[in-house]
């Protein structure tokens, strides 16, 4: 069997946030595209054209793309043939993505407690396509790795199956760099890093993401994986400065919002960000990837406890304001991990919740956004005594949050606002000071 015999252009293992979309848009530029999956649930959603999270625009792609088709699984392709548009197959077995030319790996990739990348699900892939890889293919890794993890990729395939790599078979790094929410837009924008293995890997991956309108710059694995985990650390420490800064002004009696203010108002080496939660499942874990071999070990640790705190000190900051929060009922907006997604992995809302729930707080909690379910808008906030905006969602962000906070919240109460979602510039406010206000910041996304 050699990879020119494939019957698609390539496979995408992994139908996540990031592999779905990115299927998607490969078929929706007229490749044959494998997607595979093992969550069978998952898969149903897809093939019943529907789309298993939110993605801006990613269900008008998902219409396009299995439109005039059955929607069925592997062998009864998806096809859109009145518009020349490629096809979406759909598998559950990691073993079919050798019918494609290109594979590429979206799976998971979260680091374990001992802060160390966890690679299993990509161990357990790489296992199930060693037997059916052949001279031809290209295996790209689109998923967050730690650094060398792609020369480790190509070396087990060599190990075990003897491939010259970048001259038989193609292994590369084309990390994911795209925030939810903007695939679309960011995948015909964003420079494509593409860092290959041997003489042609990165040559064969770029004509695969040639596809796209985004131009390709071309790199070694390991820069490309230490650029893809860098840009994620130092959004994550970007945050940490306002966040501990927060907790200073806390301290000393200041207020954090007129600090930023007189740091960044017409100076030019300004800059500092807002403070916020900071977590979600990319920033949260990608500083592990670096820190397991740190050069200064501990240093990126510090910044992931200081978001890690932000939490408590706005809990410890409300009992401080009002005393012990046992028995009061305390109203938790937003469970996502940033404004306007319904991804809630390793939000820090949940930490706060759970925080609370130590106090013995009455706790209620509203998203719009989420697939967990939460108690509509009034009801959470009806007769709470504290309000945490957890989420700046846009749903918050306007009068008419505040309009209901003051009619059925507890009179008076107590609200925790770190986005400074109405312009208030206060982290810890009562209803009565925030009444009046108009909005004027935006919030950050
Ligand atoms: N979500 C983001 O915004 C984002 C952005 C940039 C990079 N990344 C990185 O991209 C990678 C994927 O992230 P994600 O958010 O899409 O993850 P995800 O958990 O949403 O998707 C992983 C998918 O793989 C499937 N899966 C797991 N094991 C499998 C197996 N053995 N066989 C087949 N399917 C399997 C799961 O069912 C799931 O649908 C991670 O490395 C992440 O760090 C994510």
């Amino acid at each position: 069997m050699n990879a020119s015999h494939s019957t698609a252009d390539v496979a995408v293992i992994g139908l996540g946030r990031v592999g779905l979309p990115l299927a998607l848009s490969f078929a929706d530029r007229g490749l044959e595209v494998v997607g595979i999956d093992n969550d069978q649930v998952r898969l149903s959603a897809v093939r019943d054209g529907v789309m298993p999270f939110e993605e801006t625009g990613a269900q008008a792609l998902l219409d396009r793309v299995i439109a005039g088709g059955d929607g069925s699984s592997f062998g009864g392709a998806s096809v859109d043939a009145s518009s020349q548009r490629g096809r979406l197959s759909l598998s559950e077995r990691v073993a079919d993505a050798a019918r494609a030319r290109h594979i590429v790996i979206t799976l998971g990739t979260p680091s374990f407690s001992h802060i160390e990348i966890d690679m299993r699900d990509i161990r357990s892939a790489l296992d199930d396509l060693l037997g059916v890889l052949a001279p031809g293919h290209s295996l790209i890794l689109r998923s967050t790795v730690a650094p060398g993890t792609t020369e480790f990729v190509a070396g087990y395939l060599a190990k075990h199956r003897g491939f010259q790599i970048g001259e038989e078979v193609f292994v590369a790094h084309a990390p994911e760099r795209i925030a939810a929410g903007r695939f679309l837009e960011e995948i015909d924008s964003l420079p494509c890093i593409i860092g290959g293995v041997g003489a042609r890997s990165g040559e064969v991956v770029g004509e695969l993401f040639s596809s796209f309108e985004a131009p390709i710059v071309q790199t070694t694995p390991v820069q490309a994986e230490l650029a893809k985990i860098w840009a994620n650390i130092l959004r994550y420490a970007n945050f940490a400065l306002p966040n501990l800064l927060m907790m200073d002004c806390e301290r000393y009696a200041a207020n954090v919002f007129e600090v930023i203010d007189l740091i960044n108002r017409d100076y030019p080496r300004g800059g500092i960000a807002q403070p916020g939660f900071t977590a979600g499942t990319c920033l949260r874990k990608d500083f592990a990837f670096s820190e397991e071999r740190s050069a200064a070990p501990g240093m990126l640790l510090a910044v992931s406890r200081v978001n890690e705190s932000v939490p408590l000190f706005l809990l410890e900051g409300a009992k401080r304001r009002l005393g012990s929060l046992a028995n009061r009922k305390v109203a938790v907006l937003g469970l996502a991990f940033k404004a306007d997604t319904d991804d809630e992995r390793d939000s820090l809302s949940h930490k706060l919740i759970r925080l609370l729930e130590r106090e013995l707080a009455d706790v209620a909690v509203h998203d719009p956004h989420v697939a967990t379910p939460t108690v509509p808008f009034e009801e959470a906030l009806d007769g709470a005594e504290v309000v945490f905006v957890a989420s700046n969602h846009s749903e918050f962000r306007d009068q008419a949050t505040l309009a209901a906070i003051a009619e059925h919240a507890a009179n008076d109460c107590l609200v925790v606002d770190p986005w400074n979602c109405w312009g208030a510039a206060q982290v810890f406010a009562y209803a009565s000071e925030l009444g009046a206000l108009r909005p004027t910041h935006p919030a950050r996304g």
